[in-house]
């Protein structure tokens, strides 16, 4: 479909969804205040989970006159598309990996650059600390304000027929990546060649050999069902990309000083569950997976970190850059 006809596809979606919801809901229901939140990972994906929790949250805390409606699984369309809609004061809130943000607030691609963060607790001090808050407010005059993010652990190879080893094995394969220019020139650096497609087009594509593989967390893999094409699972962690919850400022704006609480409360309390669920969710889907006929490969990280030296090296002088010298300085 092209853009312009998606997005009035999208917004008469919404317009249904809204009249049925009115009709559905005389009485108390449609007196309050219902914020559309859309992403694309199916429901039973742990970050869909913690978006349930932030619901059920914000619920109970605004004794029922604040709900999220939650679109999930891409019926919205992909992550840019669903920013724009947000921007555009179709829906209220989105949930996306930063990777595609990064066409947005360019400040957000040092998440993209891999092997930034050392490890996983280097990660989130990043991002509890100065950093982290500083990046989810660095949108506000783009219409789009962070409220959160969710753990979505460390992004990895998977490929159909040929397992990667090292980064002379990603030659001559066309990878899928997100959209974004730092995933792209990840990829080249390594010797792959990227393509960037949405996640929703994305086992069509690995199943008619559009690509070769693909690269993302545990829970991904198995939640999107890739791995009933890709059997082979390569854990280099190249990225820590996390997903980050989003409200649009013209929503925020006009809800109340104790709304605002009631629901940044709400996001804070399902980060908690959600990296609790993320922990515990990781470990049983690479054993999951295992059963499933996939094989796991731990590979050296070495010559990986070493294919995307000059990479790093580039960065410098850009926004990300300048943000990757304060992660690398950041304990
Ligand atoms: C992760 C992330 C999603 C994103 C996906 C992707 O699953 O949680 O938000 O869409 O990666 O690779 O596109």
């Amino acid at each position: 479909m092209k853009q312009r006809s998606k997005i009035a596809y999208t917004l008469s979606v919404i317009a249904t969804a809204a009249a049925m919801g009115m009709a559905a809901g005389c009485g108390e229901r449609s007196s309050g205040v219902v914020l559309r939140l859309a992403h694309t990972l199916d429901t039973s994906h742990p970050v869909h989970a913690a978006i349930e929790h932030m619901a059920g949250e914000l619920e109970k805390a605004s004794s029922g006159q604040m709900r999220i409606k939650i679109y999930s699984g891409g019926q919205l369309g992909s992550e840019r598309e669903t920013i724009e809609l947000l921007q555009l004061g179709a829906i209220d809130m989105v949930k996306t990996s930063t990777a595609p943000l990064e066409g947005f607030i360019p400040g957000m691609a040092v998440f993209g650059i891999p092997y930034v963060f050392r490890d996983e607790e280097h990660f989130w001090n990043s991002l509890e600390g100065e950093i982290g808050k500083s990046l989810l407010e660095l949108g506000v005059d783009k219409k789009l304000r962070g409220l959160c993010y969710y753990d979505a652990g460390s992004r990895s190879f998977y490929t159909k027929d040929r397992p990667i080893h090292s980064p002379a094995d990603l030659k001559g394969l066309k990878i899928r990546v997100q959209n974004s220019r730092t995933s792209i020139r990840m990829i080249d650096a390594m010797g792959g060649s990227a393509t960037p497609l949405s996640f929703g087009e994305l086992y069509t594509a690995l199943d008619q050999g559009v690509v070769d593989g693909a690269e993302n967390n545990p829970p991904s893999l198995l939640t999107s069902r890739h791995y009933e094409v890709c059997k082979f699972y390569s854990l280099d962690e190249h990225t820590r990309v996390p997903d980050v919850a989003l409200v649009s400022t013209e929503t925020w704006d006009r809800l109340t000083e104790e709304q605002r609480g009631w629901l940044q409360a709400a996001a804070d309390a399902s980060v908690e569950f959600q990296r609790d669920l993320w922990k515990r969710k990781t470990q049983e889907t690479l054993d999951t997976l295992v059963e499933s006929g996939v094989e796991i490969i731990r590979p050296d990280k070495r010559p990986f970190q070493e294919a995307v030296k000059d990479l790093h090296q580039s960065f410098h002088g850009t926004d990300a850059g300048r943000w990757m010298q304060a992660v690398l300085k950041e304990n």
